[in-house]
């Protein structure tokens, strides 16, 4: 929700404004209703801005009006509208009645009525409805009770309550202060220019290395130096993390959108997600074969499935090395349960990795929406293990209920894209990088079907730390591995099928509504399948349970609602076909996605994707569900990277 980034140093070829329209760019995502840069201006030196309503380029558009900029200090802001509209005045920066603050903010400050009152009555103009206004009036008043720029934040700082991640310009001393409670807020210092953001994206453009402010910490940058504190202003030493994300990486990349890259990136970074952290070994050293760079020791002997023994003896052979997972055999064994918590796709990835769980390690486990779990009277013991997926690392509903079990000195580990985000910090028992790398889309793709890569990682790290059997022979640890590095492979083969998709988007894209169903580990992939294309084209779509249909939206079958059915090889099929038959009798169109030749007459459209094992199959079964979303919205003509109404970093509850 909302993002900035502001810069101040001195750059050869771009003046401050430059380097912070940039950075804007690559967090539009986080919100895209209106935008705002406030510089200083070094010939006029005074502070000054644009602020415009719409999406940036409404903004780039008015700074390419003006001569070029002699600036090397300059703040920027990207809106998701919480307290007030999205017109041009409530857009950040907003600037102090002596207009020598300027401050941009991302989050919500909670008691801003009480504050805009006392400072009313002490003689500040206000501008705007929003909340955050009285930062940068706070700050003001702070300075004319004689306190330096540097006090004034601090003491500004402590006052607020709420959420708030505040980057504030100072013209009398041209620096800037970074202020972080809450919303994430990134550093990162080149020789005398420093730049700083919602988060790394931006950054990885000018350096790998970068300093993550934790909350109630203030930076502040005057003439190439940079200071930390905290908001009782005692200093602090801060670590530099050096980040493996490549800036190309958020590029389109002569794709037509970012999520449409992403898509396609999704093969590179399965294999990311898993390549160092699985290996098979049952101790021989010959017979290595390297496939996408990927070794793999193949067994030598023959595999007997058929006795217990010979399983647990070859699943000691799958190596999982979660790196910072610090999860150990007790508090596997003494946990009461397994709690996973989520919102969006993230939620539905828990879905799906409950049946991984519950299949290759014989544990039960719940799943909950982060924005539903804080206020339930959920029972939490200490020995209870929370997992908390969140491609952003930012969700605030996702992060306060990971709270409230942390509270409880429950267990908490997480499995998170951004490396430094709120998720990490509340992360006990450490995190599980998807290494997705930057997901620009708004709808969530990569990061996704990475999420499921991970949790099977982790189901197969908790079975083999646990010894817990859940009697499934035929899931023999060879098979997994077999199948899992030949994943990407059988991912690129439905990314092949990229024009067929197409075509049958086209017979489509003009439906009003979709029903999408799916059985066991297939129904969370019909609820994603539905959410992608609810959020990108605008077309209602429902995911079920297949069995459930017969209990309700049935009724909504005729000849105008297409029904896409998700059929796997398996002993649910027989099932999931009556299903489809039952469709057909009432006149509706089935598009069918199966891993095998499915003997139904009749069906409008069949998707025949790869094989694989079940506990895989969500990750192949999603890749034709989100290029029949994007072949749809792009027929539409929606706006498929910034869908209408969302962002991609939900930071407000
Ligand atoms: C859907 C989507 C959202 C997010 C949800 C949680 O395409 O992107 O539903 O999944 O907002 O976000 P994270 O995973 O960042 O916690």
């Amino acid at each position: 929700m909302c993002g900035i980034m502001g810069f101040s140093g001195n750059l050869k070829n771009e003046s401050s404004v430059g380097v912070v329209l940039n950075g804007l760019k690559s967090l539009e995502y986080r919100g895209y209703d209106s935008s705002g840069i406030a510089y200083y201006d070094n010939d006029d030196r005074l502070i000054k801005y644009i602020k415009k309503s719409g999406k940036l380029i409404n903004l780039s558009n008015e700074f390419s009006c003006i001569a070029p900029l002699n600036s090397d200090v300059a703040i920027g802001h990207i809106r998701w509208a919480t307290h007030g509209k999205p017109t041009d005045e409530n857009a950040h920066p907003h600037i102090d009645c002596s207009g020598n603050i300027a401050i941009v903010h991302n989050g919500i400050i909670e008691n801003y009525a009480a504050l805009k009152n006392k400072l009313i009555k002490k003689g500040h103009r206000f501008t705007t409805e929003t909340d955050s206004e009285v930062i940068a009036h706070l700050i003001e008043d702070y300075i004319s009770a004689g306190k330096s720029f540097y006090e004034a934040v601090r003491l500004t700082s402590c006052e607020l309550l709420g959420a708030f991640a505040v980057l504030a310009l100072d013209a009398a001393s041209r620096s800037i202060a970074a202020v972080k409670f809450g919303p994430p807020l990134v550093l990162a210092q080149k020789g005398d220019n420093l730049y700083v953001a919602s988060d790394i994206s931006p950054l990885i453009e000018y350096t790998n290395d970068v300093i993550f402010l934790k909350n109630s910490e203030i930076a502040c940058f005057y003439d190439g130096k940079l200071d930390i504190t905290t908001f009782k202003g005692k200093k602090v030493n801060k670590t530099i993390t050096k980040i493996d994300w490549d800036a190309s990486r958020a590029a389109k990349s002569g794709f037509s959108h970012f999520m449409q890259k992403e898509i396609f990136e999704q093969p590179a970074r399965i294999l990311d997600a898993f390549s160092s952290r699985v290996m098979f070994n049952e101790g021989t050293k010959d017979n290595v074969i390297n496939l996408n760079k990927i070794k793999i020791k193949r067994a030598k002997k023959g595999f007997n499935e058929n006795t217990q023994n010979s399983f647990n003896e070859a699943f000691a052979g799958l190596d999982i090395s979660l790196e910072g997972l610090k999860l150990t055999k007790n508090d596997i064994v003494n946990s009461p349960k397994i709690v996973f918590i989520a919102c969006g796709s993230s939620y539905y990835a828990s879905l799906a990795i409950k049946y991984m769980m519950e299949t290759i390690c014989g544990l039960s486990v719940i799943v909950e929406y982060g924005s539903e779990f804080r206020y339930e009277n959920f029972p939490i013991s200490q020995n209870d293990i929370f997992v908390g997926i969140s491609q952003s690392g930012e969700t605030a509903d996702t992060n306060s209920a990971l709270e409230v079990a942390k509270a409880k000195r429950a267990k908490i580990l997480s499995i998170t894209n951004v490396p430094g985000s709120q998720i990490t910090g509340l992360s006990n028992k450490g995190v599980i990088y998807t290494h997705a790398g930057p997901e620009v889309g708004v709808a969530s793709t990569k990061a996704f079907t990475t999420q499921l890569l991970c949790g099977l990682l982790l189901a197969l790290y908790v079975r083999e730390k646990s010894g817990f059997m859940p009697g499934y022979q035929w899931l023999n640890p060879r098979n997994i591995f077999k199948n899992l590095v030949e994943l990407p492979k059988k991912m690129e083969k439905i990314l092949f099928m990229d024009e067929t998709l197409k075509d049958i988007a086209k017979k489509y894209y003009k439906s009003s509504n979709f029903l999408y169903l799916g059985r066991g580990i297939l129904y969370p992939i019909a609820l994603e399948g539905a959410l992608k294309l609810k959020e990108i084209s605008y077309i209602h779509a429902e995911g079920y349970p297949a069995g459930e249909m017969k209990h309700g939206p049935i009724a909504l079958v005729d000849e105008n609602m297409p029904v896409l059915f998700l059929l796997s090889n398996n002993m649910l099929s027989t099932k999931t076909i009556s299903n489809i038959e039952e469709v057909k009798a009432r006149g509706g169109r089935v598009i069918a996605v199966a891993d095998y030749e499915p003997e139904i007459d009749g069906l409008s459209d069949l998707i025949r994707i790869p094989e694989t094992l079940e506990v895989l199959s969500p990750v192949l079964y999603t890749v034709p569900l989100q290029l029949f979303a994007y072949h749809i919205a792009a027929l539409k003509g929606t706006d498929i990277d910034q869908p209408r109404n969302l962002a991609k970093s939900v930071t407000v509850e």
